[in-house]
Protein backbone atom coordinates (compact mmCIF):
# COMPACT_ATOMS: atom_id res chain seq x y z
CA UNK A 1 0.00 0.00 0.00
CA UNK A 2 1.52 3.42 -1.18
CA UNK A 3 1.59 5.37 1.88
CA UNK A 4 0.02 9.42 0.51
CA UNK A 5 3.82 11.12 0.54
CA UNK A 6 4.82 8.07 -2.04
CA UNK A 7 1.45 8.39 -3.68
CA UNK A 8 2.36 12.53 -3.79
CA UNK A 9 5.44 11.92 -4.86
CA UNK A 10 4.12 9.75 -7.95
CA UNK A 11 1.59 11.87 -8.87
CA UNK A 12 4.00 15.33 -8.99
CA UNK A 13 6.70 13.49 -10.95
CA UNK A 14 4.09 11.85 -13.61
CA UNK A 15 2.96 15.67 -13.63
CA UNK A 16 6.96 17.23 -13.86
CA UNK A 17 7.45 14.42 -16.99
CA UNK A 18 4.29 15.43 -18.81
CA UNK A 19 5.60 19.01 -18.73
CA UNK A 20 8.81 18.41 -19.68
CA UNK A 21 7.60 16.00 -22.57
CA UNK A 22 5.63 18.63 -23.69
CA UNK A 23 7.90 21.12 -23.51
CA UNK A 24 10.54 18.93 -25.42
CA UNK A 25 7.42 18.33 -28.13
CA UNK A 26 7.35 22.51 -28.20
CA UNK A 27 11.32 22.80 -28.57
CA UNK A 28 12.27 24.41 -31.31
CA UNK A 29 9.55 27.08 -31.66
CA UNK A 30 9.47 30.31 -29.96
CA UNK A 31 7.35 29.02 -27.55
CA UNK A 32 8.55 26.22 -25.16
CA UNK A 33 6.32 26.71 -22.31
CA UNK A 34 2.80 28.55 -22.07
CA UNK A 35 4.21 31.19 -19.66
CA UNK A 36 5.46 34.74 -20.56
CA UNK A 37 9.51 34.74 -21.05
CA UNK A 38 11.65 37.31 -20.57
CA UNK A 39 15.60 37.54 -22.11
CA UNK A 40 18.08 38.16 -19.68
CA UNK A 41 20.13 40.94 -20.98
CA UNK A 42 23.34 39.98 -21.11
CA UNK A 43 22.88 36.25 -22.80
CA UNK A 44 19.26 35.93 -24.39
CA UNK A 45 18.54 33.23 -22.67
CA UNK A 46 14.91 33.44 -22.07
CA UNK A 47 13.53 32.75 -18.50
CA UNK A 48 9.78 32.50 -17.81
CA UNK A 49 8.50 35.91 -16.08
CA UNK A 50 7.19 34.20 -12.29
CA UNK A 51 9.44 31.97 -9.90
CA UNK A 52 9.42 31.24 -6.62
CA UNK A 53 11.41 33.05 -3.74
CA UNK A 54 12.54 30.95 -0.58
CA UNK A 55 12.14 33.40 2.30
CA UNK A 56 9.26 33.94 4.35
CA UNK A 57 6.71 31.04 4.04
CA UNK A 58 8.83 29.12 2.79
CA UNK A 59 11.78 29.57 4.57
CA UNK A 60 9.51 28.65 7.86
CA UNK A 61 8.01 25.34 6.55
CA UNK A 62 11.64 24.41 5.59
CA UNK A 63 12.78 25.16 9.07
CA UNK A 64 10.03 23.16 10.12
CA UNK A 65 11.06 19.91 7.91
CA UNK A 66 7.64 19.95 7.50
CA UNK A 67 8.32 19.21 3.60
CA UNK A 68 5.09 18.20 1.90
CA UNK A 69 3.04 21.00 1.02
CA UNK A 70 6.83 22.56 -0.45
CA UNK A 71 7.05 19.48 -2.71
CA UNK A 72 4.15 20.08 -4.21
CA UNK A 73 4.64 23.85 -4.43
CA UNK A 74 8.02 23.27 -6.24
CA UNK A 75 6.01 20.20 -8.57
CA UNK A 76 3.28 22.75 -9.44
CA UNK A 77 5.94 25.34 -10.48
CA UNK A 78 7.98 22.98 -12.67
CA UNK A 79 5.19 21.23 -13.69
CA UNK A 80 3.84 24.37 -15.21
CA UNK A 81 7.47 25.23 -16.92
CA UNK A 82 8.68 27.71 -14.00
CA UNK A 83 12.28 27.23 -13.38
CA UNK A 84 13.61 30.23 -11.40
CA UNK A 85 14.10 29.34 -7.89
CA UNK A 86 15.43 32.32 -5.85
CA UNK A 87 17.18 31.44 -2.55
CA UNK A 88 19.86 32.55 0.29
CA UNK A 89 21.97 30.70 2.94
CA UNK A 90 20.53 33.01 5.17
CA UNK A 91 17.11 31.44 4.70
CA UNK A 92 18.04 28.86 6.79
CA UNK A 93 16.62 25.74 5.55
CA UNK A 94 15.41 26.70 2.33
CA UNK A 95 18.34 25.95 -0.25
CA UNK A 96 18.98 22.92 1.41
CA UNK A 97 15.41 21.74 1.12
CA UNK A 98 15.16 23.16 -2.38
CA UNK A 99 17.85 21.38 -3.63
CA UNK A 100 16.36 17.72 -2.10
CA UNK A 101 13.33 17.74 -3.09
CA UNK A 102 14.27 19.03 -6.61
CA UNK A 103 16.39 15.69 -6.66
CA UNK A 104 13.38 13.50 -5.16
CA UNK A 105 11.06 15.19 -8.06
CA UNK A 106 13.85 14.74 -10.86
CA UNK A 107 13.95 18.56 -11.80
CA UNK A 108 17.49 17.92 -12.30
CA UNK A 109 18.91 20.44 -14.33
CA UNK A 110 15.45 22.44 -15.48
CA UNK A 111 15.88 24.50 -12.42
CA UNK A 112 17.78 28.01 -12.83
CA UNK A 113 19.18 28.45 -9.05
CA UNK A 114 19.42 31.97 -7.89
CA UNK A 115 21.57 32.05 -4.73
CA UNK A 116 23.34 34.55 -2.95
CA UNK A 117 26.48 34.92 -0.94
CA UNK A 118 26.88 37.05 2.44
CA UNK A 119 29.28 36.48 5.32
CA UNK A 120 29.61 40.19 5.80
CA UNK A 121 27.05 40.72 8.69
CA UNK A 122 23.87 42.94 8.29
CA UNK A 123 25.26 46.39 8.44
CA UNK A 124 27.85 46.24 6.37
CA UNK A 125 31.67 45.21 7.64
CA UNK A 126 34.00 43.05 6.01
CA UNK A 127 33.45 39.78 4.65
CA UNK A 128 36.12 37.10 5.60
CA UNK A 129 37.58 35.39 2.11
CA UNK A 130 37.66 32.30 3.36
CA UNK A 131 34.00 32.26 4.97
CA UNK A 132 32.23 33.54 1.61
CA UNK A 133 33.94 30.82 -0.32
CA UNK A 134 32.87 28.00 2.16
CA UNK A 135 29.32 29.46 2.44
CA UNK A 136 29.18 29.09 -1.60
CA UNK A 137 30.25 25.67 -1.87
CA UNK A 138 27.66 24.83 0.90
CA UNK A 139 25.59 25.91 -1.86
CA UNK A 140 26.89 23.87 -4.35
CA UNK A 141 26.48 21.16 -1.61
CA UNK A 142 22.88 22.11 -1.09
CA UNK A 143 21.85 22.41 -4.63
CA UNK A 144 23.39 19.46 -5.60
CA UNK A 145 24.81 21.18 -8.81
CA UNK A 146 28.40 21.32 -10.66
CA UNK A 147 27.24 24.88 -12.13
CA UNK A 148 25.11 27.47 -9.71
CA UNK A 149 23.45 30.04 -12.75
CA UNK A 150 23.32 33.18 -10.20
CA UNK A 151 24.74 34.02 -7.06
CA UNK A 152 24.36 37.50 -5.79
CA UNK A 153 26.10 39.08 -3.19
CA UNK A 154 23.26 39.70 -1.55
CA UNK A 155 22.59 43.09 0.15
CA UNK A 156 25.59 44.55 -1.16
CA UNK A 157 27.58 43.05 1.64
CA UNK A 158 31.30 43.67 1.03
CA UNK A 159 31.07 43.92 -2.67
CA UNK A 160 34.85 44.63 -3.85
CA UNK A 161 35.74 41.03 -1.51
CA UNK A 162 32.44 38.73 -2.45
CA UNK A 163 32.07 39.75 -6.16
CA UNK A 164 36.14 39.53 -6.42
CA UNK A 165 35.01 35.90 -5.44
CA UNK A 166 32.02 35.43 -7.90
CA UNK A 167 33.79 36.96 -11.11
CA UNK A 168 36.32 33.97 -10.55
CA UNK A 169 33.74 31.68 -10.71
CA UNK A 170 32.40 33.11 -13.42
CA UNK A 171 35.65 32.91 -15.26
CA UNK A 172 35.72 29.28 -14.21
CA UNK A 173 32.13 28.55 -15.63
CA UNK A 174 31.08 27.25 -12.49
CA UNK A 175 28.58 29.82 -12.07
CA UNK A 176 26.63 31.25 -15.02
CA UNK A 177 25.36 34.78 -14.12
CA UNK A 178 26.48 37.17 -11.51
CA UNK A 179 24.94 39.86 -9.51
CA UNK A 180 23.73 41.85 -6.41
CA UNK A 181 20.78 42.67 -4.55
CA UNK A 182 19.17 45.28 -2.68
CA UNK A 183 15.64 45.68 -1.14
CA UNK A 184 16.46 48.89 1.12
CA UNK A 185 15.56 52.25 -0.70
CA UNK A 186 19.01 53.66 1.66
CA UNK A 187 21.22 51.28 -0.07
CA UNK A 188 20.13 52.20 -3.86
CA UNK A 189 22.82 54.79 -4.12
CA UNK A 190 25.50 52.38 -3.49
CA UNK A 191 22.94 49.96 -5.82
CA UNK A 192 23.52 52.41 -8.70
CA UNK A 193 27.08 52.72 -8.30
CA UNK A 194 27.95 48.82 -8.61
CA UNK A 195 25.47 48.60 -11.62
CA UNK A 196 27.56 51.58 -12.96
CA UNK A 197 31.03 50.31 -12.25
CA UNK A 198 30.61 46.83 -12.21
CA UNK A 199 30.08 43.78 -14.59
CA UNK A 200 26.99 42.65 -13.39
CA UNK A 201 24.52 40.46 -14.92
CA UNK A 202 21.55 40.60 -12.93
CA UNK A 203 20.24 42.77 -9.58
CA UNK A 204 17.62 41.36 -7.25
CA UNK A 205 15.26 44.51 -5.94
CA UNK A 206 12.21 45.38 -4.54
CA UNK A 207 9.13 46.62 -6.81
CA UNK A 208 5.35 46.11 -5.80
CA UNK A 209 2.37 48.41 -6.82
CA UNK A 210 2.61 50.27 -3.88
CA UNK A 211 6.36 50.32 -3.67
CA UNK A 212 8.05 52.07 -6.85
CA UNK A 213 11.05 53.79 -5.93
CA UNK A 214 13.19 51.21 -7.78
CA UNK A 215 11.17 52.01 -10.65
CA UNK A 216 12.26 56.10 -10.92
CA UNK A 217 15.98 55.85 -11.26
CA UNK A 218 17.26 51.38 -10.69
CA UNK A 219 15.15 50.14 -13.06
CA UNK A 220 15.87 52.55 -16.07
CA UNK A 221 19.60 52.18 -14.99
CA UNK A 222 19.17 48.23 -15.46
CA UNK A 223 17.52 48.75 -18.65
CA UNK A 224 20.42 51.26 -19.80
CA UNK A 225 23.19 49.04 -18.55
CA UNK A 226 21.70 45.74 -19.85
CA UNK A 227 21.35 44.52 -16.64
CA UNK A 228 18.49 41.45 -15.52
CA UNK A 229 15.98 42.18 -12.94
CA UNK A 230 14.83 39.62 -10.32
CA UNK A 231 11.91 41.66 -8.76
CA UNK A 232 11.44 40.35 -4.69
CA UNK A 233 9.11 41.59 -2.57
CA UNK A 234 6.09 41.86 -4.76
CA UNK A 235 3.26 41.70 -2.40
CA UNK A 236 5.58 43.53 0.00
CA UNK A 237 5.52 40.70 2.43
CA UNK A 238 1.99 40.22 3.85
CA UNK A 239 1.72 44.44 2.85
CA UNK A 240 -0.40 44.58 0.04
CA UNK A 241 -2.54 41.34 0.96
CA UNK A 242 -3.64 43.28 4.51
CA UNK A 243 -4.56 46.55 1.92
CA UNK A 244 -7.34 44.13 -0.34
CA UNK A 245 -8.77 42.08 2.38
CA UNK A 246 -12.10 41.70 1.82
CA UNK A 247 -11.73 44.01 -1.39
CA UNK A 248 -13.32 42.86 -4.56
CA UNK A 249 -11.07 42.45 -7.75
CA UNK A 250 -12.32 45.13 -10.07
CA UNK A 251 -13.98 43.67 -13.27
CA UNK A 252 -11.77 45.84 -15.66
CA UNK A 253 -8.61 43.63 -14.44
CA UNK A 254 -10.61 40.94 -16.79
CA UNK A 255 -9.21 43.29 -19.63
CA UNK A 256 -5.58 41.59 -19.05
CA UNK A 257 -6.46 38.15 -18.00
CA UNK A 258 -6.16 38.90 -14.22
CA UNK A 259 -8.82 36.50 -12.15
CA UNK A 260 -7.06 37.23 -8.38
CA UNK A 261 -5.38 39.82 -6.49
CA UNK A 262 -1.82 38.26 -6.79
CA UNK A 263 -2.14 38.43 -10.60
CA UNK A 264 -3.03 42.24 -10.22
CA UNK A 265 0.00 42.85 -8.37
CA UNK A 266 2.28 40.87 -10.48
CA UNK A 267 1.52 41.41 -13.70
CA UNK A 268 1.68 45.23 -12.71
CA UNK A 269 5.47 44.07 -11.86
CA UNK A 270 6.10 42.19 -14.70
CA UNK A 271 4.61 44.64 -17.38
CA UNK A 272 7.53 47.05 -16.54
CA UNK A 273 9.76 46.59 -19.51
CA UNK A 274 13.26 46.12 -17.23
CA UNK A 275 11.59 43.30 -15.28
CA UNK A 276 13.14 40.10 -16.05
CA UNK A 277 11.47 37.57 -13.24
CA UNK A 278 9.26 38.32 -9.99
CA UNK A 279 9.70 35.21 -7.33
CA UNK A 280 7.32 35.44 -4.86
CA UNK A 281 7.29 33.51 -2.65
CA UNK A 282 4.72 30.69 -0.84
CA UNK A 283 4.36 27.54 0.81
CA UNK A 284 1.10 26.83 -1.21
CA UNK A 285 0.44 24.88 -4.32
CA UNK A 286 -2.03 26.77 -5.24
CA UNK A 287 -0.67 30.02 -4.27
CA UNK A 288 2.42 29.20 -7.10
CA UNK A 289 -0.22 28.16 -9.51
CA UNK A 290 -2.49 31.28 -8.74
CA UNK A 291 0.95 33.19 -8.78
CA UNK A 292 2.00 31.34 -12.38
CA UNK A 293 -1.21 32.75 -13.92
CA UNK A 294 0.02 36.26 -13.97
CA UNK A 295 2.86 34.89 -16.34
CA UNK A 296 -0.18 33.62 -18.87
CA UNK A 297 -2.29 35.68 -20.88
CA UNK A 298 -2.04 39.49 -21.79
CA UNK A 299 -0.29 42.39 -19.79
CA UNK A 300 -1.58 45.48 -18.17
CA UNK A 301 -0.43 48.45 -21.22
CA UNK A 302 0.94 52.13 -19.98
CA UNK A 303 -2.75 53.32 -19.41
CA UNK A 304 -4.06 50.16 -17.58
CA UNK A 305 -1.04 50.39 -15.21
CA UNK A 306 -1.91 53.78 -14.03
CA UNK A 307 -5.69 53.09 -13.36
CA UNK A 308 -4.31 49.57 -11.40
CA UNK A 309 -1.58 51.99 -9.29
CA UNK A 310 -4.96 54.41 -8.72
CA UNK A 311 -6.87 51.97 -7.58
CA UNK A 312 -4.54 50.40 -5.42
CA UNK A 313 -3.54 53.61 -3.69
CA UNK A 314 -7.24 54.52 -3.19
CA UNK A 315 -7.81 51.45 -1.18
CA UNK A 316 -7.71 51.91 2.99
CA UNK A 317 -4.12 52.07 4.86
CA UNK A 318 -2.46 53.97 1.34
N1 LIG B 1 17.70 41.36 -0.15
C1 LIG B 1 17.29 40.30 -0.81
O1 LIG B 1 18.05 39.67 -1.53
C2 LIG B 1 15.86 39.88 -0.68
C3 LIG B 1 15.01 40.56 0.21
C4 LIG B 1 13.67 40.17 0.29
C5 LIG B 1 13.20 39.13 -0.52
N2 LIG B 1 14.06 38.46 -1.37
C6 LIG B 1 13.56 37.35 -2.22
O2 LIG B 1 12.29 37.69 -2.74
C7 LIG B 1 11.33 36.69 -2.40
C8 LIG B 1 9.96 37.31 -2.25
O3 LIG B 1 9.88 38.14 -1.10
P1 LIG B 1 9.05 37.71 0.21
O4 LIG B 1 8.92 36.25 0.23
O5 LIG B 1 9.67 38.33 1.37
O6 LIG B 1 7.69 38.43 0.05
P2 LIG B 1 6.54 38.35 -1.01
O7 LIG B 1 6.86 37.40 -2.09
O8 LIG B 1 6.19 39.77 -1.34
O9 LIG B 1 5.32 37.75 -0.12
C9 LIG B 1 5.17 36.46 0.14
C10 LIG B 1 3.85 36.36 0.96
O10 LIG B 1 2.75 36.35 0.07
C11 LIG B 1 1.96 35.17 0.28
N3 LIG B 1 1.50 34.70 -1.05
C12 LIG B 1 2.25 34.27 -2.09
N4 LIG B 1 1.48 33.97 -3.14
C13 LIG B 1 0.20 34.22 -2.76
C14 LIG B 1 -1.07 34.12 -3.42
N5 LIG B 1 -1.15 33.72 -4.69
N6 LIG B 1 -2.18 34.45 -2.72
C15 LIG B 1 -2.10 34.87 -1.42
N7 LIG B 1 -0.94 34.99 -0.73
C16 LIG B 1 0.20 34.67 -1.42
C17 LIG B 1 2.87 34.19 0.97
O11 LIG B 1 2.15 33.36 1.83
P3 LIG B 1 1.75 31.84 1.46
O12 LIG B 1 2.91 31.00 1.85
O13 LIG B 1 0.53 31.64 2.32
O14 LIG B 1 1.44 31.77 0.00
C18 LIG B 1 3.79 35.12 1.77
O15 LIG B 1 3.19 35.45 3.00
C19 LIG B 1 11.89 36.10 -1.11
O16 LIG B 1 11.32 34.85 -0.80
C20 LIG B 1 13.36 36.04 -1.45
O17 LIG B 1 13.60 34.91 -2.28
C21 LIG B 1 15.37 38.85 -1.46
Amino acid sequence: MATRRQALQWSLATAVLLASKRRALMAGTSDRTQLITRAIPRSGERLPTVGLGSSASFAALARSGELDPLREVLGAMAAHGATVFDTAPSYGESEAVAGQLARELGLGDSMFWATKVNVAGRDGGSADPAAARAQIEASFEHLGSKVIDLIQVHNLGDVPVQMGILKELREAGRIRYLGVTSTRAAQYAELEQVMRDEPIDFIGVDYAIDNELSAERILPLAQDRGIGVLVYLPFGRTRLWERVRGQALPVWAAEFDTRSWAQFFLKFVISHPAVTVVTPATSKAKHMIDNLGAAMGRLPDEDQRQRMREFVAGLPGG
